[in-house]
């Protein structure tokens, strides 16, 4: 195994030799994000991946990010450093028990959060991230009921924030509902000024702890505008990397998974390493393929939140 340095010299170069773009998320490891050209939340990132002019897009998150990329560029290359980066939600989610879910709501408007499949996107209206769902759903006619899936948790958090009642497909974050409540309370009991801030896939009865909910691009810059000193953040430790360089000077606490497991951390997301990402921009491999008919299907509602959105 080459040493990082070589390691990251030689990423470098073969992002050149390949005009390539780098995009992560912010779940990624601390080494990835370091070689990133662009870090960010999902919306973020899938408006870098329909801007970019690289013939190249290797994607350092999970599979579903990747594809949305591809959806976005047909004609480009783009490549995942674990093809086995998936995700719970979009696991929980198949299209063919989807497909049947619908067809009891025929008069619903389907609104998809982004981590599905894009079988399930092409079967949506409207996709949304977790920064601009409820933003998006306050924009949808109040006489057309809705139904949402596949985060029954950021379902329930946009219901409450948006006063409207959604049908809900019953998905979950396996990471977001690993956070002892237990642990939680102990942190806030040692730390009473530290603000809590977590992510809309928490759980309902973590997110009543909150003193702020939003999209990990949203925690990022509240640590950054509010006055607090201190903060316990309610997501993947992935983000404390970006945290730790904008506010240097502030307290950043993560909160452990139940009985102290490391069950926080995204096994997914966690399976690319600096190693996998040399490799798929050497080889331009495992790529990201896909049927036309169906991308031209998931591409629709992905254009619709786009538009929305901007
Ligand atoms: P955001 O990128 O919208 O904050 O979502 C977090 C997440 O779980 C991505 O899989
Ligand atoms: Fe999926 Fe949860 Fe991992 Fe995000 S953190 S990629 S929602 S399993």
């Amino acid at each position: 195994m080459i040493a990082d340095n070589g390691l990251v010299a030689t990423i470098e170069r073969l992002k050149k030799q390949r005009n390539a773009v780098v995009l992560a998320h912010y779940y990624q490891s601390p080494k990835i994000q370091d070689v990133a050209d662009f870090i960010g939340d999902s919306l973020e990132l899938s408006r870098k991946a329909a801007a970019t002019t690289a013939d190249v897009i290797a994607f350092c998150g999970v599979h579903f990010m990747a594809e949305t990329a591809k959806i976005l560029n047909p004609n480009k290359t783009v490549v995942i450093p674990d093809f086995d980066a998936g995700c719970s939600l979009a696991d929980d989610c198949p299209a063919d028990a989807f497909a049947a879910f619908r067809h009891q709501y025929p008069d619903h408007f389907v609104v998809s959060y982004i981590n599905c499949t894009a079988a399930v996107k092409a079967q949506s209206d409207l996709i949304c991230t977790s920064s601009n769902a409820v933003d998006l759903i306050n924009q949808l006619p109040q006489d057309r009921p809705i139904l949402f899936a596949p985060d029954q948790n950021l379902g329930r958090w946009v219901q409450r924030q948006s006063n409207r009642t959604m049908t809900l497909w019953p998905g979950r974050c396996t990471v977001h509902e690993a956070f002892s409540e237990e642990a939680l309370l102990q942190l806030k009991l040692e730390h009473p000024r530290a603000e809590v801030i977590a992510h809309p896939e928490c759980q309902e009865h973590l997110l009543e702890l909150a003193d702020f909910i939003g999209s990990t691009s949203k925690l990022l810059n509240h640590t950054e505008i509010s006055s607090s000193e201190a903060f316990i953040v309610l997501t993947e430790p992935g983000i404390l990397h970006q945290m730790q360089q904008r506010v240097p000077n502030k307290t950043l606490i993560e909160v452990p998974g139940v009985d102290g497991c490391s069950c926080n951390s995204c096994p997914y997301m966690r399976l690319n390493t600096l190693e996998k990402l040399h490799r798929c921009l050497d080889t331009l491999k495992p790529t990201i393929e896909m049927e036309e008919s169906l991308r031209q299907k998931a591409l629709l509602p992905i254009r619709k939140m786009l538009e929305m959105s901007s």
